[in-house]
């Protein structure tokens, strides 16, 4: 709430004195030059603040436009007292901003009146703003609740590796930054558009909820038929989550997480799925997940292999730069492998599991009936 400063910009006495009897409530400060508004306005915040355009040697309109430029000054009101003969002043001076122009011919009781209501107008407008703010700060919070605990449910349903999701969600984040500082893809880089896709990275397997366990859960390679069961998730998890969140008040979170859970197996050749698109055509926030996902799947001990050492996952993921993964994001993986290996480690072993699990390992990335294929394909 701001204090209850009126600022009168007015080198009559009476007419500050007379003002002051009617606004008896507020504090009321005194100016009457444009250096002299323009020091106390930037040092004070107030609620109101008068001009009287007849004050001797004031530019009122300059005055005006300098309030309305500060970022400072711009949002308080101003209302001006005229002398009622100056129409084309008015017209500027509205179209500047200011709340009202009061005749000073008026009566005193009616100066100070409209004076009041612009008051009562300025502090309803922050009041309801104020509550909009509010309601804005739960919705965000409940939307932030609704993907945790929707990506709990794919950490518990799957009995993937306690941190999986957290982790992922991290090298995101570091991926961005490097993207950010090698000047990638700034266009889409936006400050928004990075916070969706580190808050929509956990929901990227949600579609796996659909997978009956014994697929899920299988402890050996996957037959075709079952791997071809496994891909559905990608599809369906988009599905979902568009069909699920589509109330949410952030439509960019909300697609980002439709692209991420949609295209997360994309590959940037155009051998990927569920549609085979191929470079650029695969959303940027898939992209990055893509990298993110496979590295977590490839250094995990997973129920049918061993964690494969960083060194390892690393060479794979630079032979798959321009086979599976963005050429550039690839480069500024690799340049943040320090990073990378710090946040895998920490969370691996400091964290506790949302949903600690008898069950060890997972079935993120499961070995494929074609032997011949890359490590690096093999997740699903
Ligand atoms: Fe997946």
């Amino acid at each position: 709430m701001h204090p209850k400063n009126i600022l009168i910009v007015d080198d009559d006495k009476n007419n500050v004195l007379v003002l002051a009897d009617f606004l008896k409530g507020f504090r009321l400060m005194e100016a009457t030059t444009m250096r002299e508004t323009m020091q106390v306005a930037s040092l004070c915040l107030f609620e109101l603040i008068i001009i009287n355009m007849q004050t001797k040697g004031l530019d009122t309109i300059y005055l005006i436009e300098s309030l309305k430029r500060l970022p400072l000054t711009k949002s308080i009101p101003v209302v001006v007292l005229s002398d009622g003969v100056n129409s084309a002043l008015e017209d500027r001076a509205f179209e500047l901003g200011v709340d009202d122009f009061i005749n000073l011919k008026s009566s005193v009781s009616t100066i100070s009146s409209r004076i009041l209501r612009v008051v009562d107008y300025q502090r309803c407008l922050r009041e309801i703003a104020l509550k909009d703010e509010i309601a804005e700060e739960k919705i965000e919070q409940m939307q932030k609740k609704i993907i945790e605990s929707f990506a709990s449910i794919i950490e518990g349903r799957d009995f993937s590796t306690g941190s999986h999701i957290k982790r992922t969600a991290s090298y995101v984040e570091i991926v961005i930054r490097g993207l950010l500082d090698a000047g990638y893809y700034l266009d889409e880089l936006t400050d928004d558009f990075c916070q969706a896709c580190v808050t929509a990275a956990p929901l990227h397997d949600i579609g796996k909820i659909t997978v009956s366990d014994a697929i899920l859960c299988k402890p050996g390679r996957l037959t075709l038929d079952e791997f071809v069961v496994m891909q559905t998730h990608a599809q369906i998890g988009g599905k979902m989550i568009a069909e699920t969140l589509s109330g949410m008040e952030s439509t960019l979170i909300l697609s980002t997480a439709v692209d991420m859970a949609t295209y997360h197996h994309e590959k940037w050749n155009g051998t990927g799925y569920p549609y085979n698109l191929r470079e650029e055509e695969i959303p940027l926030c898939a992209r990055i997940m893509a990298i993110a996902d496979v590295f977590d799947a490839l250094v995990s001990k997973r129920c049918y292999k061993d964690a494969m050492s960083y060194r390892t996952a690393f060479e794979i993921i630079r032979d798959e730069a321009g086979r599976h993964f963005d050429p550039k994001i690839v480069e500024v993986f690799m340049n943040l492998k320090n990073e990378i290996i710090s946040v895998s480690e920490n969370l691996v072993a400091g964290l506790p599991d949302l949903f600690p699990s008898n069950i060890s390992t997972c079935v993120c990335m499961r070995r494929m009936p074609v032997p011949s294929e890359p490590a690096c394909s093999l997740i699903h």
